[in-house]
C-alpha cells in the first residue's frame, strides 16, 4: 500500500496588515522589510477567528477537491504553535467536530514551521502500515496571537492562514509520496521559543506577558537555515537519483525569500520552478506550504503527475524535504 497526495486547500483571512502599516506601529520600513525578507504584506486573523476556524475553513476545500466524501476520513492531523487551547483539547479534535467528522483519530503536531512537512510523514506512515486509509493534514496558525507588535525584529516577519491537503491509500506506484525526511535539533532551542505557558521554566509566576510571544535569534536562525536546507534538499535529490530538472514545483517553507533563493541557487532551480508566496502572506509557520501549494492549484498551475519537492525549517530547531507527486482527486 501507497500514500497519494489528493488534494490541496487553503484560507486567508480576510484582513490585511502591510509593511507601511507596521512601519506606522514600530520602527521599520517598507524598504527594510522588503529587501531583507521579501514579504509586503501579511493576514491578520479577527479576534474571534480562531486556529480551528481557519483550519475548516481549508479543510472543507481540500476534502471537496480530493474525491472523497467526509465519512470516508478516518484520522485528522493539525500541524500547529498556535492551538486554540494550549494544553488540551487538540486543534485536530476541534476541527474534526466542527467538520461533522465521524469520530476519527485525531492529533495536533507540534514542529513549528516544518510541521507541514511532519504531517505529510505521519500520514504516509499511518497510511502505508495500513492503519488508516484517508487522512486529512491541517497545518493552521494564529501567529498574530503570539506575536509582540512592538518588536521589530519579529512582528515584521509573521502573518495568519491555514492550509489543508487530503492524502489516501492507492496500489498505483506512481501516485505514492517517494521520501520524506524530517529532524529535529534541541540542541538550538533556545533560537527560537515562547519562553512561557509550558513548565519548562521554573518561574513562570514572575514572567512579563511577553514571555508569551515569539522571540527568535533571526540571524543566527537564517545561516543554520540556509546550511541545513541547502544539505537536506541535495540529500533527498540524490538518495532517490532525481535531478533538479524533474521537480516541477519547488515548494518551500515561506520564510524568507533570501532563505529560498538561496536553497533554489543551491539547486539550480529555474524562477518557474520556486513557487514563492511570502510577499502577500509573511511567514504562516506550519501552514505556508499548504497555502503556497493552494496558490499554485488555483493559479491552475499544479496538476496530477507534477513532482513537488517540499522544504521547511523552524523553531526546535526542526527540518525536513519531501518528494511527493500530486496524485489528484481519486
Ligand atoms: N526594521 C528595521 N531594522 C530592523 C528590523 C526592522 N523590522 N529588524 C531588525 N532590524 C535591524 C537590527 O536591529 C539590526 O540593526 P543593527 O545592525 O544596528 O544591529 C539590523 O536591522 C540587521 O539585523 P539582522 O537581524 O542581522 O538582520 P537579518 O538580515 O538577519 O534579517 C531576519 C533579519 C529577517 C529575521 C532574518 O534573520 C531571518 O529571516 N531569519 C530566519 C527566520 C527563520 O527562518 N525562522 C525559522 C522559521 S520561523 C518559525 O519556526 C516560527
Amino acid at each position: 500500500m501507497y500514500a497519494a497526495f489528493r488534494s490541496v486547500g487553503a484560507y486567508v483571512p480576510q484582513k490585511i496588515l502591510t509593511n507601511n502599516d507596521l512601519a506606522k506601529m514600530v520602527d521599520t520600513s517598507d524598504e527594510w522589510i522588503t529587501k531583507r525578507t521579501g514579504i509586503k504584506e501579511r493576514h491578520i486573523c479577527a479576534e474571534n477567528e480562531n486556529t480551528s476556524d481557519m483550519g475548516v475553513k481549508a479543510a472543507e476545500l481540500a476534502i471537496e477537491r480530493s474525491g472523497l466524501q467526509k465519512d470516508e476520513i478516518d484520522m485528522v492531523v493539525c500541524a500547529t504553535i498556535t492551538p486554540d487551547y494550549f494544553c488540551m483539547p487538540s486543534t485536530a479534535a476541534i476541527i474534526s467536530d466542527k467538520l461533522g467528522l465521524k469520530p476519527v483519530t485525531a492529533f495536533d503536531i507540534s514542529a513549528a514551521c516544518t510541521g507541514f512537512v511532519y504531517a505529510v510523514a505521519v500520514a504516509r506512515a499511518f497510511i502505508e502500515s495500513g492503519m488508516k486509509k484517508n487522512v486529512l493534514i491541517i497545518g493552521s496558525e494564529k501567529l498574530s496571537a503570539i506575536t509582540d507588535f512592538t518588536d521589530r525584529t519579529t512582528c515584521v516577519l509573521f502573518g495568519d492562514g491555514a492550509g489543508a491537503a487530503v492524502m489516501s491509500a492507492t496500489n498505483d506506484k506512481k501516485e505514492a509520496i517517494i521520501d520524506i525526511h524530517t529532524a529535529a535539533d534541541g540542541s538550538y532551542a533556545d533560537f527560537l521559543m515562547t519562553p512561557a505557558c509550558g513548565t519548562g521554566n521554573p518561574h513562570q509566576a514572575d514572567l512579563e506577558q511577553e514571555a508569551a510571544f515569539i522571540k527568535m535569534r533571526g540571524n543566527e536562525t537564517f545561516k543554520v537555515a540556509v546550511r541545513t536546507l541547502t544539505k537536506d534538499v541535495v540529500q533527498i535529490l540524490e538518495k532517490n537519483n532525481i535531478s533538479q530538472n524533474d521537480i516541477t514545483h519547488f515548494i518551500p517553507h515561506q520564510a524568507n525569500y533570501r532563505i529560498i533563493k538561496a536553497v533554489g541557487d543551491a539547486l539550480k532551480l529555474k524562477d518557474e520552478q520556486v513557487v514563492l508566496t511570502v510577499h502577500k502572506y509573511g511567514n504562516t509557520s506550519g501552514a505556508s506550504i499548504p497555502m503556497a501549494m493552494n496558490d499554485l492549484y488555483e493559479n491552475g498551475k499544479l496538476k496530477a503527475g507534477d513532482l513537488m519537492l517540499l522544504d521547511a525549517f523552524g523553531g526546535g530547531l526542526t527540518w525536513g524535504s519531501a518528494l511527493v507527486p500530486f496524485a489528484g482527486k481519486k
